[in-house]
């Protein structure tokens, strides 16, 4: 396994499949600036680049999550690859100037997330990323002493300063990368890791090694090797899969490859949705963007996960392939079993998700409660779709996250609205009719009841909002980022 370490070729054949990108940074190759806060992929401190070797623009990742092996043939790029010799990159130096480092413990993470802003800047020719941007720039990375103020300044300046790239130093690299050998485990070490390249070599693998675990972005199933310790024996990485990525309109459906990455869902043509969008710039942070998948969401089976409750009011189907390449299509709503349960054997797979166009183009919104606005996990989170010819409702959806063991319709809601005129008493009812469906749990979130509460809240304003057309609660995530100025 080989990949470009700040321009320096990088051989890790040896090293563990369970070996974390951070762990090889620190321990392996002594590039210490990249620290380690909190190792769940929560405050940004371990924030790399990471760019393939086709000149591709870097992007920030979680060094702390990502597995070694996913780095195979790529470029990554450490606050120890930012200066030219002595003299800082722009970002280094307008921290400096705007007094954005105390403590200095977050500082290379940021420095990070921004340099990959300022290559983006950069790249497309522009004096200053807005305010909006450095904010969803650095949402992923926690300060607790400096204070946030500073840190936006530099971000607001850095492009002042004489331009550098760090893509001319990545370029070099390109084409120096071997192919690889499609189903040969990449890190050995006690536990092998697998990447492979086609979905033939999948089901190789998947036949040859019955305890394998699939690994796409690796934000959640890496929290079991850096929280909990795990140790998984054969870990295959499907992320290089071409066949498992994409968005594609097929026939009256669009089908989205079960490894496609937010950041490629954010803002895709067919996916024309500003509710969506809004609730895509708050799943996780830039870092996690760049990684989680929506195959790997579904299949995690959470049921505070944002997009399941979305993909069910969609009308979504999963696409479950198997070792002997069979593919069938199940309705999502019968994927969950129970908690954490799904009905994915050994040896099958998500190879992709598809709705109905048709589904897709009805009125809609997306809400998410969480506690903090920005890179937090839902407490509820409530997908409504519905039709209305004048004000009678022709067709209705709705789905929650965080009020069940699984990501669950709301039938009688939906019952008390389909076929009913709108008005006040018909919305009243359908709010009501979701605490008798659903008993949520209390946790470190929310409370049962907050839950509860929330979930007809929510219920009413999508409601409202659909029947009187108004907007402004789509674009409610905007409207508090100003409003942070
Ligand atoms: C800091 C942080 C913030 C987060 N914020 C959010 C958030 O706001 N909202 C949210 O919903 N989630 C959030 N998550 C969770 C996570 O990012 C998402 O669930 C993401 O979609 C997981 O995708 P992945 O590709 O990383 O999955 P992985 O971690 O690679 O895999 C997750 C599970 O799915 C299995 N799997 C993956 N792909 C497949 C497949 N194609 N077929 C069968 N099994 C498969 C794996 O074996 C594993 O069990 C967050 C995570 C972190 C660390
Ligand atoms: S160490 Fe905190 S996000 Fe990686
Ligand atoms: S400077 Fe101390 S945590 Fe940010």
């Amino acid at each position: 396994m080989k990949f470009y370490l700040n321009g320096t070729l990088q051989d890790c054949a040896e090293r563990d499949a369970n070996t974390t990108l951070l762990q090889y940074l620190r321990q392996g190759a002594g590039k210490t600036g990249t620290k380690e806060g909190c190792a769940s992929g929560d405050c940004g401190a371990c924030t790399v680049l990471v760019a393939d070797c086709d000149g591709a623009m870097p992007r920030s990742i979680n060094s702390c999550i990502t597995p070694l092996g996913a780095l195979q043939g790529r470029q990554v790029v450490t606050v120890e690859g930012l200066a030219a010799g002595a003299e800082p990159h722009p970002v280094q130096q307008a921290m400096v100037a705007c007094h954005g480092s105390q403590c200095g413990f977050c500082t290379p993470g940021f420095v990070m997330s921004l340099a990959g802003l300022y290559q983006r800047c950069l790249d497309t020719g522009r004096d200053a990323p807005g305010r909006g941007e450095i904010v969803e720039t650095i949402a992923g990375n926690l300060c607790r002493c400096t204070g946030y103020r500073p840190i936006v300044d530099a971000a607001g300046s850095m492009m002042g300063y004489p331009k550098r790239s760090i893509l001319g130093a990545l370029e070099r690299q390109s084409g120096a990368q071997a192919p690889q050998e499609d189903a040969a485990a990449l890190l050995a070490g006690e536990h092998r890791y697998y990447l492979p390249r086609s979905e033939e070599s999948l089901r190789e693998i998947l036949r040859a090694e019955p305890a394998a675990r699939l690994v796409a972005g690796g934000t959640d199933l890496m929290l079991e090797v850096t929280q909990r310790f795990v140790q998984f024996p054969v870990l295959v990485d499907i992320s290089g899969i071409a066949s498992l990525a994409g968005v594609v309109a097929e026939g009256n459906y669009i089908r989205i490859g079960a490894a496609t990455l937010y950041r490629d869902l954010l803002e895709h043509p067919l996916l024309d949705s500003a509710s969506l969008a809004n609730l895509l710039q708050r799943l996780g942070s830039q870092q996690i963007r760049n990684r989680g998948t929506l195959g790997g969401n579904i299949a995690n089976a959470s049921p505070i996960a944002d997009m399941p409750p979305v993909l069910l009011a969609w009308q979504a189907e999963v696409a479950i392939s198997d070792v002997e390449g069979a593919t069938r299509w199940l309705p999502l709503e019968d994927f969950y079993l129970d908690y954490r349960q799904t009905v994915l054997q050994p040896g099958q797979y998500l190879s992709a998700v598809r709705m109905p166009k048709s589904a897709v183009a009805e009125p809609h919104r997306f809400y998410k409660l969480s506690k903090r606005y920005e890179d937090d996990i839902s407490s509820v989170m409530c997908a409504l779709s519905m039709t209305l010819d004048g004000r009678r409702v022709t067709a209705v959806r709705i789905a929650y996250g965080g009020m069940a063991a699984v990501p669950k319709r709301a039938v009688a809601a939906e019952n008390v609205l389909r076929g009913a005129l709108l008005d006040d008493n018909t919305i009243a009812m359908a709010c009501a009719a979701v605490s008798t469906e659903f008993q949520p749990l209390s946790d470190v979130r929310a409370s049962a009841a907050y839950r509860l509460a929330m979930a007809a809240g929510l219920l009413q304003r999508g409601l409202l909002a659909l029947r009187d057309g108004d907007t402004a609660d789509v674009f409610a995530g905007q409207a508090v980022e100003v409003s942070h100025a």
